[in-house]
């Protein structure tokens, strides 16, 4: 088994400090090119400084690595084809892009000013499309390309004061799921992490103790997988920290047909709820298509179709 980089070029969006930094380091210690993204703000997103870019930037460069800065935020158009361009101009091309820039407005949704549920979806999930956009093309025409999204347990599960930002994060589950269907027979790939580390995103709500088991690094070695030549998965939803991984997956129950081919009441589906709910034989789809095609063969199955 290996996990091996060919030359590759890679852009880490929010590379400059926290899991980013962490990603943008391993990658180049393997030989990767690294485009560090990073505005330079606070978590909540603002302000701006080139030193945080830069700082990793150094820290490459003094391991032997190669690496070049870039400021851009990730939350505009311009700023992700100029990502892009960093990556084209000084490396050649673009083969790996990790969307991990992030910022958070915590608020329960009643107290939530507006303004700061889009900007956490102009961040995450505009600032996702953006630069995979600009890279987009080129790694279909390459037949090359790795996109790694970074969700959240926050958006897959629920979390309280979160609605931007778990509503940002499962939005790129189903950036994912359409995207897979469009790259994998170029061998784009695009999987999710669900990531846990100790950060300063994180640092409020974790003690300092947890520092050494929960470093940027153990989401890194997923990250790194991902992002291989070696790596033929695309659609995945891995939760990774700690040492700890595990795939995350939609799945849908068995269900059960109601009403015999006429509408059936609201009574019959609250007496039903019991086996709508069965999950005990639960399977995943590879696309949308299939949840019809098996609704429509199991409607074949019990006779209904054949009375429309
Ligand atoms: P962090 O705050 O250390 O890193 C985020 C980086 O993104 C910062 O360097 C920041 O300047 C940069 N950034 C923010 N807005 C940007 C923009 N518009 N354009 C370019 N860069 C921008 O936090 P951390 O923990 O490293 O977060 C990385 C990603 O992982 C985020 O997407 C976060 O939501 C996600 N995440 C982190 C978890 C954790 O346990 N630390 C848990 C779940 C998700």
């Amino acid at each position: 088994m290996s996990v091996s980089f060919d030359n590759r070029v890679a852009v880490v969006t929010g590379a400059g400090s926290g899991l980013g930094r962490a990603h943008a380091q391993v990658l180049a210690a393997r030989g990767v090119k690294v485009v560090v993204n990073d505005l330079g703000g606070n978590t909540a997103g603002e302000g701006g400084s080139t030193r945080a870019a830069d700082d990793v930037v150094k820290s490459i460069v003094d391991a032997g690595g190669e690496a070049v800065a870039n400021y851009d935020s990730v939350a505009s158009l311009e700023g992700g084809q100029n990502i892009v361009k960093t990556a084209i101009d000084n490396f050649g091309g673009v083969d790996i892009v990790i969307n991990n820039a992030g910022n958070v407005r915590d608020k329960s949704f009643a107290k939530m000013d507006l303004d700061n549920f889009t900007a956490i979806m102009d961040v995450h999930l505009m600032g996702a499309v953006y630069v995979t956009k600009a890279a987009w093309p080129l790694m279909l025409e390459n037949k090359f390309g790795r996109v790694v999204m970074t969700s959240s347990s926050a958006g897959l599960f629920g979390s309280h004061g979160h609605t931007n930002y778990g509503s940002a994060k499962i939005s790129l589950i189903g950036f994912m799921n359409a995207l897979i269907q469009e790259g994998s027979k170029k061998n784009v790939l695009v999987n999710s992490i669900a990531p846990m580390a100790l950060t300063r995103m994180t640092e409020e709500v974790m003690s300092p103790k947890l520092a050494p088991m929960m470093q940027p690094e153990f989401v890194s070695a997923m990250v790194a997988f991902l992002c291989s030549d070696e790596c033929d998965l695309s659609g995945q939803i891995v939760e990774c920290g700690m040492g700890y991984y595990s795939k995350v997956q939609i799945v849908e129950g068995a269900g059960v047909l109601l009403g015999g081919g006429e509408v059936p009441s609201p009574e019959e589906v609250q007496a039903n709820w019991g086996a709508i709910s069965d999950m005990s034989e639960a399977k995943t789809y590879r696309h949308a298509g299939q949840v019809i095609r098996s609704v429509f063969n199991k409607m074949k199955e019990e006779g209904v179709l054949s009375k429309q």
